[in-house]
């Protein structure tokens, strides 16, 4: 029998209105436009003000059952790549679950920072691929603006708040749909790049609090000297083991850290610098939304058409990787229902 195969049917996205500009961020702290733009390729990103990463989430969700035509008690499954729930229980899943009315369904959180997503959409295929479920929301989420330390020039020149959601199915099209992943992590990394307070070792507490241990810290230059050589290696990896080269990827579908680690990745697969899905001057790094909202908008955009041959690759704090390769199975929006 010919293996059941996961694809994503459905894509939506949704940020928050208000654009946080580089000129903006002149005013709060020492920085300036020309080094944002040119260290990390950022020149805005947005911040929601009034809600929680559930109301982005149900917003992206939604939009992506309406492409598909579905409504949300036909959904199995909730997975909500995070690390910015609402909080830390009940689970993100749940609040989005009651938000879009997915009677039937059941769902969770996960926890894998920038790589979150990929790791969430690999999940997701195997319920589709064991026959267990056949509609499995992936959202990923983040109002990064919530441990953002506006007065720490370090890091919140990066962040910003979004959503994205696909919708994952089985597909019987021969050669269509989540090809193969590889996923990593590596926990040697944890000094370089968290959140310390809140959780279990260091809860909340006065002490915290003074100690902005409710905020992200980056070890940037760190961080940067392992990405970038992570994020390249495991994307020719994947393209490696399935015998592809670059001409034969039409995207490259890059978690939206730093323009660099992202031109550095595309030099190693050989890809046309014209073939990388780049968003990161307009929204900065949404953590686990980076890649499906870069999915939503060139889909949307009628730039992202079915058959054609997707890389997805991330890196993130823990530290976590991966790649994924996808033959997007989407029919095109002029074709899909509205
Ligand atoms: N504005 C102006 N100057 C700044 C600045 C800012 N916002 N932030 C740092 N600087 C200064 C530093 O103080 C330093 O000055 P010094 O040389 O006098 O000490 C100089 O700029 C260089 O800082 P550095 O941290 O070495 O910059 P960088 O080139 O490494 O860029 C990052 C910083 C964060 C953009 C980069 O390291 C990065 O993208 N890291 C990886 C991020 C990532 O992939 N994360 C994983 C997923 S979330």
């Amino acid at each position: 029998m010919p293996k059941r195969r996961a694809t994503i049917t459905a894509v939506g996205h949704y940020v928050p209105e208000k654009v946080l500009s580089n000129a903006d961020l002149e005013k709060m702290v020492d920085t300036n436009d020309e080094w944002i733009r040119t260290r990390t390729g950022i020149v805005e990103r947005r911040i929601l003000e009034q809600g929680g990463s559930s109301d982005m989430g149900a917003r992206a969700a939604e939009m992506a059952l309406t492409h598909r035509g579905i409504s949300a008690d036909e959904i199995d499954c909730i997975i909500v790549p995070t690390v910015t729930p609402d909080m830390f229980f009940p689970s993100t899943a749940c609040l989005i679950q009651e938000k879009i009315g997915a009677s039937r369904a059941w769902g969770f959180d996960l926890s894998g920072a920038c790589s979150g997503f990929l790791f969430a959409l690999v999940t997701a295929a195997q319920f589709v691929e064991t026959g267990m479920h056949s509609k499995v929301l992936v959202i990923g989420v983040d109002k990064m603006s919530a441990i953002t330390d506006y007065t720490d020039r370090n890091t919140c020149i990066l962040f910003g708040d979004a959503a994205g959601a696909v919708l994952v199915e089985p597909t019987e099209e021969e050669g269509y749909g989540i090809l193969d992943s590889i996923l990593r992590c590596d926990g040697s990394g944890q000094n370089a790049l968290y959140m310390r307070g809140g959780g279990s070792l260091n809860p909340a507490s006065h002490a915290t609090v003074d100690r902005k241990d409710h905020f992200i810290y980056q070890d940037g230059k760190a961080v940067f000297k392992v990405a970038v050589v992570k994020m390249a290696d495991v994307s020719a990896e994947i393209m490696e083991r399935n015998h592809l080269t670059g001409d034969q990827i039409d995207w490259l579908v890059p978690h939206q850290a730093n323009l660099r680690i992202i031109d550095a990745t595309a030099d190693r697969m050989s890809l046309d610098h014209s073939k990388v899905m780049i968003n990161i001057d307009r929204y900065g790094n949404t953590t686990a939304a980076t890649i499906p909202l870069c999915l939503s908008e060139w889909w949307q955009a009628g730039k992202l058409k079915r058959g054609q041959r997707i890389v997805m690759a991330s890196f993130g704090a823990g530290y976590t990787w991966g790649s994924i390769l996808v033959k997007w199975s989407v029919p095109d929006l002029s074709t899909a229902t509205k």
